[in-house]
């Protein structure tokens, strides 16, 4: 119950300005460049947008060099969510999503572009439960256009979906543009230091990134599923979903965002490199690791290297105790 209303406030959200952009998947890699920069030791991610991003990427004009999977020829963003796997038989299988898509919202209530360089972590890696999970993340799996199940908002559904396994995960709207610190807006009236903006005193309103996956399992799994799905997130159960966003979107693009002349509906956000939906200009398909001798794409692999890092970390601090 819970779950339906909650996302009939999501639809009604939409009754303001949005824009959209679908993104291709164009890796699968276990790195975080902002959770674990600089190493090859994260579980698997499954990547969109720009294929600049790497283990030490922080800037947008890094990614804004990259060849980008998103339909808006402008968005140059990078953007990652653990990737889910069928699990049969002790096997690892990836599932590549039917459709990626990056809502930004309430544009109409955005008071400053989303800052070049921003990024933004979603959502609790380690959460094990529903009660482990940041209520501000609005985190939802669902069937989509099903009938909803009275369950934990953040646990896989129980039955087989009639179409697409959907989940949803909301990002900060609020950015301090000098320290680029974010926050989700709270209502001011029972958060003292936050303003008429319902931001933190020091941090302006942005538009709101929301990712919306959807995954097509009805060839994978023809029988459907009764109870737990044969499904798990790199990161465990579903109560571990989260997303990263580094902002790639060019400059004149991500003011374009704030230009909605409706304030109410869907806004196409044009830019320098074309209309908002002329498509990749390099061609989603040329996408591809630039860092393809690093790292790992296999599940057993990923595991290894986790595990051989936690050892390694185990050893160092055992030798820094005796030095
Ligand atoms: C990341 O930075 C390190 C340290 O500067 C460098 O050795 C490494 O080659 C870089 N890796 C990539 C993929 O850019
Ligand atoms: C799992 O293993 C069983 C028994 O070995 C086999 O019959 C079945 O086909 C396997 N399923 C998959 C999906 O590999
Ligand atoms: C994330 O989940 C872990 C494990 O349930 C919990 O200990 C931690 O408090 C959670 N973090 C947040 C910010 O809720």
């Amino acid at each position: 119950m819970r779950s339906s209303i909650l996302f009939s406030t999501w639809a009604a959200g939409l009754a303001q300005a949005y824009t959209v952009t679908n993104v291709d998947l164009f890796m699968f890699k276990n790195i975080d460049p902002i959770m674990l920069p600089g190493q090859y030791t994260s579980h698997m991610h499954s990547f969109f947008g720009s294929d600049a991003v790497n283990i030490n990427t922080t800037t947008s004009a890094e990614l804004q060099k990259g060849c980008s999977t998103a339909e808006n020829p402008n968005d140059f963003s990078a953007y990652w969510v653990p990737t889910l796997y069928l699990v049969q038989n002790g096997t690892h299988t990836p599932i590549k999503p039917m459709r990626f898509s990056a809502y930004y919202e309430k544009l109409n209530e955005a008071e400053i572009a989303i800052p070049q360089d921003f990024r933004s972590v979603a959502g609790n890696a380690t959460a094990q439960s529903q009660s482990g999970v940041e209520d501000k993340a609005g985190i939802e799996w669902f069937c989509e256009g099903d009938p909803s199940e009275d369950k934990d908002e953040a646990a896989f559904p129980t039955s087989t979906c009639s179409t697409h396994l959907q989940t949803l995960l909301l990002f900060h709207d609020c950015v301090n543009p000098d320290t680029l610190e974010s926050a989700y807006s709270q209502n001011p009236h029972y958060y003292s230091n936050y303003g008429d903006n319902w931001c933190p005193n020091d941090m302006k309103r942005i538009p709101q990134p929301r990712f919306s996956i959807r995954y097509d399992l009805r060839s994978l799994l023809p029988d459907g599923w009764e109870g737990q799905p044969p499904l798990e997130l790199a990161c465990g159960s579903s109560y571990c979903t989260h997303g990263d966003f580094i902002n790639g979107w060019l400059l004149e693009a991500a003011e374009n965002m704030l230009a909605d002349p409706t304030k109410y509906e869907f806004f196409a956000v044009d830019g320098p490199k074309g209309e908002y939906n002329a498509g990749s200009v390099c061609g989603a398909e040329n996408a591809k690791d630039s860092d393809p001798t690093h790292g790992t794409s296999d599940y057993a692999e990923s595991v290894r290297m986790m595990k051989t890092s936690a050892a390694m970390k185990r050893h160092l601090a055992k030798h820094r105790r005796w030095a």
